[in-house]
């Protein structure tokens, strides 16, 4: 949708905040899932990367996997820690931002409270308009954004799905647009916050394990809902594991070294096969009628036909035009997109067009990595297609069905949490938007399996002679 009727002058800008009208206009483009006309990045640009030592520009950031997940572990000399309210304790101060934001502390931890309490909105319109430029560091910024996305979420979604509110207040959404551009993440509940930078070990001392993690902070459901979060931020904590290896197979690809390639490939499918054992323990702590019911509905999106806010939201201060975003998804994740690159696993049509508008929901870095492996100069799948090398074949095709499976396994979690949950539907109409759609928008069911089937599509021939051949990709 063009950013027609916007006028800059409806901006509340922030000091210093400098000409934005070119973005916001930018923001205000609708996403338009499925069209092809999609525009890739709506929230903020960036450079992709091209081939080789290029990518690893981009990939040397990956190689600890687990740093660039979360606030834990990044300490600078400069840290504006010092301003953090509960200096006493390590894991804490890392959690609230400093005393001039303490309306953002306070709300964001109390959501689930002030919602069931149906006080957000109450508390919201009270909060001052607070600039976030007082924000230092990334880290701030990062936490300063699951906030307010906490905050708007439980504004938004307070009484249901018929009483939704069709905007934003200006104290949320100035800061929160302005943040979002700044970051290069959507406005709105998503992945690279709620999970990507909303935990914390228990124990900074001890692995890095389910027990040993916690949010920082959560959504209505209580325990269910921090172990929701938790298991899908040990999924990704767990892919960390294969950063090396992703890295060693594309070398060992232009390098044509097929030991190498061998061992790459073997190492990443045991680390896919660990992903599926940690998202099986979602079933540990977290009931389907917690997360369909009470969880689900405040990971909800704005826009669509569906929507109970079919236009949008609109973002007080900022435009009179209402915002379109998907709702919070682990599609958002990059850990899967990063394997089908790697591995040449393509997907066509709507679910490739879904995958790519999820691009612009990871953090930039994430977004970078994938289209690093996407556009590496030597093609994996190529590489082991032309070679005579049974265990090569053996290692790419082992790789490509444990992403299968794990998709295979998601598939269940779904029928388990959103399919057999809506059947057993307890709390009434009070949410019904999302029952038949994923909280990124998608028809569920058609959509995973497809991605599934194009992922076993792949595999390469046991008997395979086609030594010279040209591959598909
Ligand atoms: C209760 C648990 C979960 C449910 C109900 C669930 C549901 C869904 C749904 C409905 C979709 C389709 C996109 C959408 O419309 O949102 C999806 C996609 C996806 N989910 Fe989950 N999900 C769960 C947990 C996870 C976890 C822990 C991960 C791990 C990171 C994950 C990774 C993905 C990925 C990568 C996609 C994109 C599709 C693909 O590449 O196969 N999900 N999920």
């Amino acid at each position: 949708m063009p950013a027609s009727g916007y006028r800059a002058s409806d901006a509340t800008e922030p000091p210093g905040a400098g000409e934005k009208t070119e973005k916001t206009a930018r923001l205000l483009l609708l996403h338009q899932h499925p069209s092809p006309n999609i525009q890739p990045i709506l929230f903020r640009p960036f450079q992709p990367s091209r081939h080789g030592s290029n990518m690893f520009r981009h990939v040397h950031k990956y190689e600890k996997w687990s740093q660039n997940l979360s606030f834990h572990t990044k300490k600078k000399s400069n840290s504006p820690d010092k301003h953090f309210s509960t200096p006493e304790c390590p894991l804490r101060r890392k959690e609230f931002l400093p005393e001039y934001f303490s309306s953002w502390n306070l709300l964001a931890k109390n959501m689930p409270s002030l919602v069931q309490g149906n006080r957000m909105r109450h508390e919201v319109d009270k909060m001052p308009l607070l600039d976030h430029q007082h924000l230092q560091g990334h880290r701030q910024k990062r936490l300063a954004h699951l906030q307010l996305t906490i905050i708007a979420s439980g504004y938004v979604w307070q009484h249901g799905d018929k009483d939704a509110s069709k905007s934003i207040p200006k104290s949320i959404a100035v800061p929160l647009y302005y943040l979002s551009e700044e970051l290069g993440l959507p406005p709105i509940v998503c992945h690279p916050s709620l999970a990507l930078a909303n935990w914390a070990p228990l124990f900074p001392d001890r692995p890095l394990c389910l027990e040993n993690l916690r949010c920082l902070y959560t959504l209505p459901g209580g325990a269910e809902a921090e172990w929701f979060f938790l298991t899908t931020v040990m999924v990704e904590l767990t892919f960390g594991k294969c950063i090396q290896s992703i890295l060693s197979v594309v070398t060992s690809t232009k390098e044509e070294n097929e030991g190498q390639a061998i061992q790459g490939l073997s190492h990443i499918a045991d680390v896919v096969k660990q992903m599926e054992e940690v998202l099986s323990h979602m079933h540990d702590k977290l009931t389907s009628g917690t997360f369909f019911n009470v969880l689900r509905p405040y990971l909800g999106g704005y826009g669509g036909e569906s929507s109970p806010l079919p236009e949008g939201v609109v973002f007080e201060g900022i435009s009179d035009q209402p915002i379109k975003a998907f709702g919070g998804s682990a599609a958002q994740s990059a850990t899967l997109q990063v394997l089908d690159a790697l591995l040449g696993i393509q997907h066509t049509d709507g679910e490739k067009s879904f995958l790519m508008t999820m691009r612009t929901y990871m953090p930039p870095s994430h977004r970078q990595f994938v289209e690093a492996i996407e556009n590496k100069s030597h093609s994996v799948r190529k590489f082991v297609e032309c070679s005579n090398n049974s265990d090569l074949h053996k290692a790419y095709n082992t790789c490509l069905s444990a992403v299968a499976r794990f998709r295979s396994y998601h598939i269940q979690i779904v029928t388990k949490y959103i399919i057999q949950a809506r059947a057993n539907k307890t709390t009434g109409k009070r949410f019904e938007s999302l029952d038949n759609k994923g909280t990124g928008g998608t028809n569920l069911m058609p959509f995973l399996k497809t991605l599934r089937q194009d992922t076993m599509a792949k595999l390469v021939p046991s008997d395979n002679t086609q030594n010279g051949k040209s591959a598909d990709n």
